[in-house]
């Protein structure tokens, strides 16, 4: 008992008070003389060590995506869960958090329709709390969501990127105008119909409209083509 916790004191000591560098090698590893827990090697000042010897071990790493089709990828130290790392004030990019939440509100949603908060994908780019309110600017959400409406029969809906303009419901259906989807998509079964009898339209909503010929032996028998061809048998 009093043998373990000297050993837990001076775990405690070295841990906090003399903690010996470490050094980094790379992403994805523990650094040396760092713990599963705080995995990372930093400098003193939280910076990330790139390759080098550090000062201290942190949990995860802030590396400031938004805007980049790569701000869905986990911060380092961080999983596809829980994908950004926040610390108790707004961080700076590559340096050290305390913690990793879903989404962070990085940016004010009325500010520009093609920015995504960090952590949250261009579907669903606005990050919100459980209330499904914006958390206050650079502080952290829990869950993603597209706060979009149906404005559009054919173009961009409201709430929607560029990228995924169309606002769809949950099955990936068009909303009616006027009335709030839950998705960004690239396209709707509605907004794919290309008006040819020849093609059947489909929609993919991550890559978009296909219009795929149909083939002539199907013209053949359909049912409207039968009136006029012999019916023997
Ligand atoms: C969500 O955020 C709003 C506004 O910031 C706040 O009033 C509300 O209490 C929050 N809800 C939760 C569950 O955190």
């Amino acid at each position: 008992m009093l043998f373990s916790s000297i050993v837990a004191f001076l775990f405690f000591a070295t841990s906090t008070v003399a903690q010996p560098p470490c050094t980094d090698k790379g992403k994805g590893v523990i650094d040396d003389c760092c713990t599963e827990d705080l995995p990372i090697c930093v400098h003193w000042n939280g910076a990330a060590a790139h390759g080098v010897t550090g000062h201290h071990c942190a949990l995860c790493i802030n590396s400031q995506f938004p805007l980049s089709t790569r701000q869905t990828a986990p911060d380092e130290g961080c999983d596809e869960e829980f994908r950004v790392c926040v610390g108790d004030r707004p961080l700076a990019a590559s340096v050290e958090g305390k913690d990793c939440a879903v989404c962070v509100n990085s940016l004010q949603s009325f500010s520009d329709p093609n920015d995504m908060d960090d952590g949250c994908p261009p579907q669903a780019p606005v990050c919100v709390n459980d209330s499904g309110a914006d958390p206050p600017i650079r502080t952290r959400g829990t869950q993603c969501v597209a706060k979009c409406v149906d404005t559009s029969l054919t173009g961009s809906d409201q709430g929607c990127s560029r990228k995924y303009p169309i606002c769809v419901l949950a099955d990936g259906s068009d909303p009616c105008i006027g009335v709030p989807g839950v998705k960004c998509a690239k396209c709707s079964p509605a907004s794919c119909n290309d008006g040819d009898p020849c093609t059947d339209d489909f929609c993919d909503p991550d890559t978009g409209c296909y219009h795929v010929p149909i083939p002539p032996t199907r013209h053949l028998r359909a049912p409207e083509a039968r009136p006029d061809q012999e019916t023997e048998e």
